[in-house]
């Protein structure tokens, strides 16, 4: 078959990011040819089968349509490299678990691999697009790599970090808020970076498809998710306050996210953020601060973190204290385990944390999820003794002591309570870790509620005094 296509773009990394991303980019430009490679033969079999390997709404149109016309998954990642123009770089760059900076700083080792490869198997100039959030400064490790070869060939690297959010990616890169590219301000660069602009410019707004240097680029996504991740924290952190002043966190947040100085997105108190980015970038940014001396810089970054765990906590042992300080052979049902809605992506769920917590306090776990069962096995797999799923909601939470949201899929709103508070164990509990539910109505139904930042509402004559750690 002769093929025929304006360019030839690759992306290395068959994840999250890289397959949405890559999908959009084939489904608006049926002129480019766009293939998607990983060392993960599975993940790849999964992308060219009916059973995509991530669950994002609207993602399998998107797939279906552009899938064996212009958009291509394989394993042939030297071929890829071969024959492509652009290389999208979008492997995982998680914490680093060992040595220098554990827990704290980003684990480059499947990036350099690709830059290895990108250099050993190219036999034209290529521009690479770091797609992967990094931290600022990569960018020169990355030419540094490209360019210690004998080989001649001229590699240019720009920074293009993604702003996806799971849940609503196909969305979020149909319409991005903005499309963020860097590069550095040579001629060669500039003219990367225009040919990237002419890509997105196939069907975003010209207007919010930003250009910077190759650093801002780099450090505007860690700051980016550190900011949105602090709103969150933020809003738990009062949520603490409401509980002790009967004041209501649902009530505080409106009134000051009509501030238009500050928004209303981002301030529905929770159990805590999970995901795999905001943990992992926050933590970044803090080691990069205190790598530049930056130490009070760091400190307050990382109290966004400790706020977010300071919650989970909280959650836990709020629990602990209302069902009369002892969960040994209670039954609880977790609705939901994804780390939000609309995903079926586990990675930092606050679920994880909660799960193992309530285990240690010995009580048997009923798990049900729409979509991250399969995910939820394999975090939970060292303690499956005490744990049972269930796809349906009503026989997860029949016979429980108590029901917890760990998740706000919208389902779980619409559930006929009536019927399942009828199936427990009484008194029974509801713990609404996303403040999704109609507690009153919960109340009246025969619940002990409670909420997040919010008076519960119960049956009892008087409240627990909850201590904690
Ligand atoms: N998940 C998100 O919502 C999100 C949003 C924006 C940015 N990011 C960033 O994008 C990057 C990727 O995130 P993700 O969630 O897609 O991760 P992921 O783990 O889902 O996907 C990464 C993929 O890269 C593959 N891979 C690793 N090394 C490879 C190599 N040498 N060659 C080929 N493939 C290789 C892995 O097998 C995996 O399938 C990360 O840096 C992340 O911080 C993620």
């Amino acid at each position: 078959m002769i093929e025929n296509f304006e360019k030839r773009i690759l992306c290395i990394g068959a994840g999250y990011v890289g397959g949405p991303t890559m999908a959009v980019i084939a489904q608006k430009c049926p002129q480019y040819k766009v293939t998607v490679v990983d060392i993960n033969p599975d993940r790849i079999a999964r992308w060219n089968s009916e059973k995509l390997p991530i669950y994002e709404p609207g993602l399998d149109d998107v797939v279906r349509e552009a899938r064996g016309r212009n958009l291509f998954f394989s394993t042939d990642i030297e071929e890829g490299i071969r024959e492509s123009d652009i290389i999208f770089v979008s492997v995982n760059t998680p914490t680093k678990t060992f040595g220098a900076g554990a827990g704290m700083a980003a684990d480059l080792q499947y990036w350099e691999k690709t830059a290895r490869q990108i250099r050993e198997c190219s036999g034209s100039p290529k521009i690479i697009v770091e797609k992967s959030t990094l931290p600022v400064k990569t960018a020169q490790a990355m030419k540094r790599i490209l360019l210690a070869s004998d080989k001649k060939n001229h590699f240019e690297v720009l920074s293009n970090p993604e702003f996806l959010a799971e849940g609503t990616a196909v969305q979020d890169l149909e319409k991005p808020d903005r499309v963020l590219i860097g590069s550095d301000e040579t001629v060669s660069g500039l003219k990367a970076r225009n040919d990237l602009v002419e890509v997105y410019a196939n069907w975003v707004d010209r207007d919010r498809i930003l250009t910077t240097n190759i650093w801002s680029s780099e450090l505007s996504k860690l700051v980016s998710n550190a900011f949105l991740a602090q709103k969150i924290s933020s809003i738990n952190a009062i949520s603490a306050l409401c509980e002790k002043t009967d004041a209501d966190v649902s009530e505080v947040a409106r009134a000051v996210g009509m501030d238009d100085r500050l928004g209303p997105r981002f301030l529905n108190a929770s159990v805590g953020f999970g995901g795999s980015c905001f943990k992992k970038d926050i933590l970044n940014l803090v080691y990069l601060c205190r790598y530049y001396g930056l130490f009070e810089v760091a400190d307050y970054w990382e109290s966004v973190v400790r706020i977010n765990d300071y919650q989970k906590n909280r959650f836990v042992f709020n629990m602990l204290a209302c069902m009369f300080n002892t969960l040994a052979t209670k039954k609880i049902c977790l609705f939901g385990f994804a780390f939000k809605a609309d995903t079926g992506d586990t990675r930092e769920s606050p679920a994880i944390f909660i799960s193992r917590k309530l285990v240690e306090e010995k009580a048997e776990l009923i798990i049900t999820d729409p979509e991250a069962l399969e995910n939820a096995k394999t975090d939970l797999q060292d303690i499956e003794g005490a744990v049972r799923y269930e796809l349906d909601p009503y026989a997860a939470a029949e016979g429980s002591d108590a029901i917890a949201i760990m998740t706000e899929w919208k389902l779980y709103s619409d559930l006929d309570y009536e019927r399942i508070y009828q199936s427990m164990v009484k008194p029974a509990f509801i713990f609404d870790g996303r403040n999704i539910l109609d507690h009153r109505r919960l109340f009246d139904i025969g619940f002990n509620v409670y909420p997040i930042g919010k008076p519960p509402l119960t049956h009892f004559d008087d409240q627990p005094e909850i201590c904690q750690e």
